[in-house]
């Protein structure tokens, strides 16, 4: 019997040295998972190496780890080997591998980069990379054929994240074969390799063996082959340029509004950041929406974290407090994370989108009556006025619940010993909550195989932690802002219909994180 069977969590019989890991690496996690709950009910237990891994698909446990009892349960997971699978010290610290007081400090300092007033400044560089897949779409609508609309969303997202967090104008969406997008579709589509996983299950013996694990690394990154590295090259050239044309707002320059110049002028007290509960920077069990959220004049929840745990709520005056920044390495490390973050993520979620208004027209007429409707009011598409297309937004919640992107990424360390009904998660096991199998319970979602809008017509009924598919993770604002300009200045100009390699049942492939169209989403365009 394993540790974790002797602490009441069932699971499969591990390898005495690789654990589960083999397994895992041949049968895409998301499957896995399937088949482990199958078998073992709600809370499984499982090895990677010999490190215990316990997987939750009740929402109860899995909100007293996100929220109630944050504290034991605040660190990602790690995987006990010095900077990761791509050891690299120089940019190892960002927000997803800091942990405890770091990433509190870090998290503080980068919230308010997403802010609605933030995010408001941002939307001409979105706007300008919309236009060109609209021209593109345009000229695919007057050759009247089918087109892959997913890969178009993919270079448009691209090019919206390396313009926000690179800094940098590139030309992706007429040139497919850039560097950007081939360094971020290397870094989603490649499985770890087995080689460098197996370190994993030696972590006691890491001391001798950093030093291979190192040199592996610096012959990748000599070799370029290393993705991170290309993008570090990028981010930092794209840093020096700025300061040699002076557009970090000296000489009267006007500065960029992207996020990698809010990164470069983030700053927060100490006491701010001290003042901070790392509980109110994950989810919020109170929200009753993500759209109400941030709305202009609004602070978003984030800010009123802050400000609730900042000087006017214990009211000490911190304008003395020494000031806190990210160190430029920091900032090429985070910008790395960004881009890594919100390409696939956001490209996929647009295609799984695309897919359902293709395949259900009558959703999508129902949007484009209101996306017209708006524009004749307003005459514009802004952070305003897409944030107030409330059956559009019903739909992408949706779109996001049936095929969340993210799959896996949602892991916490166990500090202590942590009981629950009868079983006890023994401390530094990795919690792994499920989002797709959380947001598929036949318990919580009625017909959960039915794609419908309407569960998400009153949010003040939806569980934040039965749905999470951002997690708690920084990008949900930026994201739902590219995804709702996209859609509805798409959608004020064309219909989307299939073509003959539409697919009416879409094939998912499903990689280490995250799941995404297969095939591509086949459409035609015809002008409305
Ligand atoms: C539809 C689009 C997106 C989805 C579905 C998504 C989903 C997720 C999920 C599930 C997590 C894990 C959260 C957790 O551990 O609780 C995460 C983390 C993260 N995401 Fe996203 N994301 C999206 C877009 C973005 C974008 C556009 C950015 C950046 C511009 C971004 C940046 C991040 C970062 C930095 C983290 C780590 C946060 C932290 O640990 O504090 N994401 N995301």
């Amino acid at each position: 019997m394993t540790i974790l069977q002797r602490n009441g969590i069932p699971g499969p019989k591990p390898n005495l040295i690789t654990g589960s890991l083999f397994d895992h690496s041949r049968t895409p996690n998301v499957l896995k998972y399937d088949e482990y709950f199958a078998k073992y009910g709600p809370i499984v237990g499982y090895y990677i190496g010999r490190k215990a891994n316990v997987l939750i698909n009740d929402v109860e446990l899995a909100k007293r780890i996100q929220i109630k009892d944050f504290s034991n349960f605040s660190d990602r997971q790690t995987l006990g080997i010095k900077y990761g699978l791509h050891p690299n010290p120089k940019y190892y610290l960002h927000l997803i591998s800091a942990q405890g007081a770091q990433w509190k400090e870090l998290r503080t300092l980068l919230n308010p980069t997403f802010s609605a007033v933030k995010l408001k400044a941002m939307t001409p560089i979105m706007d300008s990379c919309i236009d060109i897949l609209l021209d593109k779409v345009e000229k695919r609508a007057a050759s009247g054929g089918e087109f892959d609309l997913y890969e178009a969303f993919q270079l448009l997202t691209t090019d919206v994240i390396a313009k926000c967090a690179l800094g940098i104008d590139t030309d992706v969406q007429n040139n497919p074969d850039d560097e950007f997008f081939r360094a971020a579709k290397r870094l989603f589509d490649t499985h770890p390799s087995r080689f460098r996983l197996m370190f994993t299950c030696f972590p006691e013996l890491d001391r001798v063996l950093y030093p291979l694990r190192r040199g592996l690394q610096m012959i990748e990154e000599w070799r370029d082959r290393s993705v991170s590295q290309t993008l570090a090259r990028l981010i930092n050239a794209a840093i020096r340029l700025r300061s040699a044309s002076s557009v970090l707002g000296s000489a009267g320059k006007k500065k960029k509004n992207d996020l990698l110049q809010l990164m470069l002028d983030a700053k927060s007290s100490e006491e701010e950041i001290a003042n901070t509960s790392a509980a109110t920077l994950t989810i919020d069990e109170n929200s009753d929406s993500e759209e109400k959220d941030g709305e202009e004049g609004k602070p978003t929840r984030a800010e009123k974290s802050l400000r609730n745990g900042g000087s006017t709520a214990n009211g000490h005056n911190n304008s003395h407090s020494k000031q806190k920044a990210l160190s430029k390495d920091i900032v090429v490390a985070t910008a790395i994370v960004f881009y890594e973050a919100g390409y696939e993520t956001t490209s996929t979620t647009l295609g799984f989108l695309a897919h359902i208004l293709v395949t259900h027209q009558e959703i999508q007429e129902k949007i484009r009556e209101e996306v017209v409707q708006m524009y004749e009011k307003e005459g514009v598409f802004d952070y305003n006025t897409v944030n107030r297309l409330p059956y559009m937004n019903q739909v992408i919640s949706e779109t996001l619940r049936y095929y969340p992107p993210v799959t896996t990424f949602v892991t916490r360390t166990t500090k202590e010993d942590y009981h629950y009904k009868d079983i006890v998660i023994p401390a530094n096991s990795t919690v792994r909550i499920p989002i797709n199998q959380l947001h598929h319970r036949e318990d919580l979602w009625p017909e959960h195989m039915k794609f419908d809008p309407e569960r998400f017509r009153d949010r003040s009924v939806i569980d934040p932690v039965a749905y999470q598919p951002f997690g708690t993770g920084i990008g949900m604002r930026f994201a739902q802002l590219e995804i709702k300009l996209t859609i509805a200045r798409l959608l004020h100009k064309y219909r989307l219909l299939p073509g003959p390699s539409t697919e009416k049942e879409l094939t998912v492939e499903y990689k280490p994180i995250t799941q995404t169209p297969k095939n591509g989403v086949w459409v035609r365009a015809v002008p409305v």
